[in-house]
Parts: structure tokens; sequence; C-alpha cells
């Protein structure tokens, strides 16, 4: 009995130490933080990207991609938001980011009506964790729990933005290594990248691909080839996802399982290496590819928020107060 105790012990002691290890870095935010400050919140932003949405499928894709570029890059913070002036470095001229990231109208616009609601409450990193989940779910995708609590920042890192964020010519090593930095495992990268079943890509960013490589579908780069040029176009778009590029499901997946994704980067995930297994997973399962997509998308957002008295409520959120 005394050692049923003493294990009981150690496990109790035990879960204390893991729930501190899990909260380091990883924060007090939580679903309800906005409830009796601005209870309409979640309505202002859902009704405003149903709105844009409808207008643009796509933006619920681009909204969705700030979301990730801003939480690789200093966390969740709303650091891409910021514009550039003659004194401010922002990220919006980080190569990931230039004549590619988009939607900040959109969050112009909620942020507008939030503060007509309540002002100088939500923070611009809150509202597009938000904007964010409710652009997955009006295209057809799995909903989760937004957290919340986080605050703006005051600063950006174009330095961050440009070594940080993944390349489209990364390979599965480098990726994997990416989203680690961020404490993120390789099987939440890759059921982060089945975000690629909405939104378009450039030809700059698969052009090497669609010329170059070998495991490739044949058709699949002489269709792309046809509106990217070898040279000129840089431009010119193409759906992530050739099969529903206006609808979030695991079509993604089942492209790569025959050789079509669009970026060197996609296809990586199923090239011979470590995550084909899960990959042919998704592919034919999309319950398996929506759970672990919701589970780690909560867990990007919660990449080092600023909470408490850290950061600030911006007024507009592209600028610093
Ligand atoms: C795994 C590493 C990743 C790489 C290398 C990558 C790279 C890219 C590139 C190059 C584009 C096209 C940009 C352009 O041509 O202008 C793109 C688009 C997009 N990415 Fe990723 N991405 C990655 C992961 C993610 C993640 C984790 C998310 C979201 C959680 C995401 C969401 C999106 C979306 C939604 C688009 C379409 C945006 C639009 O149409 O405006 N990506 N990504
Ligand atoms: C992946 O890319 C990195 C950086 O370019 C390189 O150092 C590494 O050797 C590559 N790994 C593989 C397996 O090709
Ligand atoms: C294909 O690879 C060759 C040899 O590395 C390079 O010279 C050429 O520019 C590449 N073409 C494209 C479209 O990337």
């Amino acid at each position: 009995m005394a050692s049923v105790d003493t294990i009981t012990n150690f496990l109790a002691t035990l879960s204390v130490i893991v729930t501190l290890l899990a909260f380091h870095g990883r924060a007090q935010l939580s679903p309800t933080f906005y409830s009796s400050t601005c209870p309409n919140v979640q309505t202002i932003v859902r009704d405003a990207m149903e709105e844009a949405v409808e207008k643009e499928a796509r933006m619920g894709a681009s909204i969705l991609r700030l979301f990730f570029h801003d939480c690789f890059v200093q966390g969740c913070d709303a650091s891409i938001l910021l514009d550039d002036t003659a004194t401010f470095t922002g990220e919006k001229n980080a190569i990931p980011n230039k004549n590619s990231a988009r939607g900040f109208e959109v969050i112009d616009a909620i942020k507008t009506k939030v503060e007509a609601a309540c002002s100088n409450t939500v923070s611009c990193a809150d509202i597009l964790a938000l904007a964010a989940r409710d652009g997955v779910v009006l295209l057809g995708g799995p909903t989760w729990t937004v957290e919340l609590g986080r605050r703006d920042s005051r600063t950006a890192s174009l330095t961050a933005a440009n070594t940080q964020i993944p390349f489209p010519s990364d390979n599965l090593s480098t990726l994997i290594s990416l989203f680690a930095a961020k404490g993120l495992s390789a099987r939440d990268m890759t059921a982060l990248s089945g975000s690629h079943t909405i939104g378009q890509a450039r030809c700059t960013n698969f052009r090497a691909r669609i010329y170059n490589e070998t495991n490739i579908d044949p058709n699949f780069a002489a269709l792309r080839q046809a509106n990217c040029p070898t040279s000129g176009g840089d431009n010119n778009l193409a759906p992530l996802d050739i099969q529903t590029p206006t609808q979030f499901d695991n079509a993604y997946y089942q492209n790569l399982v025959v050789r079509r994704g669009l970026l060197h980067s996609d296809q990586q995930l199923f090239n011979g290496g470590s995550q084909d297994a899960l990959v042919k997973t998704y592919s034919g399962n999309s319950e398996a590819f929506s759970s672990d997509f919701t589970a780690a998308v909560v867990r990007m957002g919660s990449i080092d928020p600023l909470t408490g008295t850290a950061g600030e409520i911006r007024k507009n959120c592209r600028l610093v107060n």
C-alpha cells in the first residue's frame, strides 16, 4: 500500500512539473478572455469575415497565411501588421511577405468595427487569430476554439521574417527544423501544411519545381508551365490545390500522393521520407487531418504570446500606439 501511495505522490508531483513546463512560453491564454469586456467580438469578426470571403473566397486563405507568418516571427503578436515608416522597419517587405502577404485591409476593417464596439480592448493579434479560424470554417474546414488574450507587439523583425518563416525551396529536414524551433512537431508541420488546400501561389515560387523536378506528375507540370513561363510572369497565380482551391479539405494530401504538389516544399512531405505515411493517412482520412490540423493550429496560435501588461492593445493595427 505504501508503495502505491509513493507512486501516486510521485505521479502527482510529475504532473505538476509537466504542467509547469507546458506553460513555459505557451502562456495563459483563454477562450473566454473577452467574455465580459467585449462579449460580441467573435460575432463581429465572424460577420466581417463572412462578408470578405463572400466577396473573394481566397481571402480566407490569405488571412490564414497572415496568422502563420505572424506567429512564426516573435510569436503571435500582430508584428506582421505593422507598416514600414520613415523610422520603423516592419516585416511586410521580408522575402516571404513582399508582393505576397495580403488581407491587411480586411483586418483593418474588422479592427475598426471591434474598436467601435469596445475600444482599447481587443488586440490585433487576437483579431487575426479569430479571423483565421473563421476563414477556414467559411471555406468548409473544421472549427476550433480560439485561445485569446494575446497583446500586440511594439516591435517587428525583418530579419526573423527572412530567416524563421520557411521557404518553398526548403527540404524536409529544414522544414522540420524551422517548425521545431517554434515548438511544433514534424506531425504538426505536415498537418499545418494542409493549409495549402486553399489559396494561390505565384509562378516565382513554383517555377523551379515545374521545370526542373522529377518527382512531379508530367501532365501537372505541363499544365502549370502554360501559365508560368521560364522567365517573366513571376506574379502569375496558380492554385495550391489543383482539385478544390476554395474548399478546406484533404485534397492537398491526395495531390501529394500523385505528385501534384505545387511547391517544392509541399512535395517534400511525400518524397520517400518520414512524412510519407502521415500524408497517405490524411489523403484517405479527412477526420484524421481535421483533428491533427485543429490541434496543431491551436499550438501555432500559442507561440510566445505577449500577455498581462507586456506589449499593448494597438488602436490601429498598422502602427504602434
Ligand atoms: C511548411 C512550410 C510552408 C512553406 C514553405 C509555405 C510557403 C508558401 C508559399 C511560397 C506560398 C505562396 C505565396 C506566393 O506565391 O505569393 C504560400 C501560400 C499559402 N500558405 Fe504557406 N507555406 C508553408 C506553411 C504554411 C502554413 C503552416 C500555413 C498556415 C497555417 C500556410 C498557409 C498558406 C496559405 C493559406 C497560402 C495561400 C495564401 C493566399 O492565397 O493568399 N502555409 N505558402
Ligand atoms: C537540406 O537543406 C539544408 C540547407 O540547405 C542542407 O544543409 C541539408 O544538407 C539538406 N538536407 C538534405 C537531406 O538534403
Ligand atoms: C533548372 O536547373 C538548371 C540547372 O541547375 C538551371 O540553370 C535553370 O535555371 C533551372 N530552371 C528553372 C526554371 O529553375
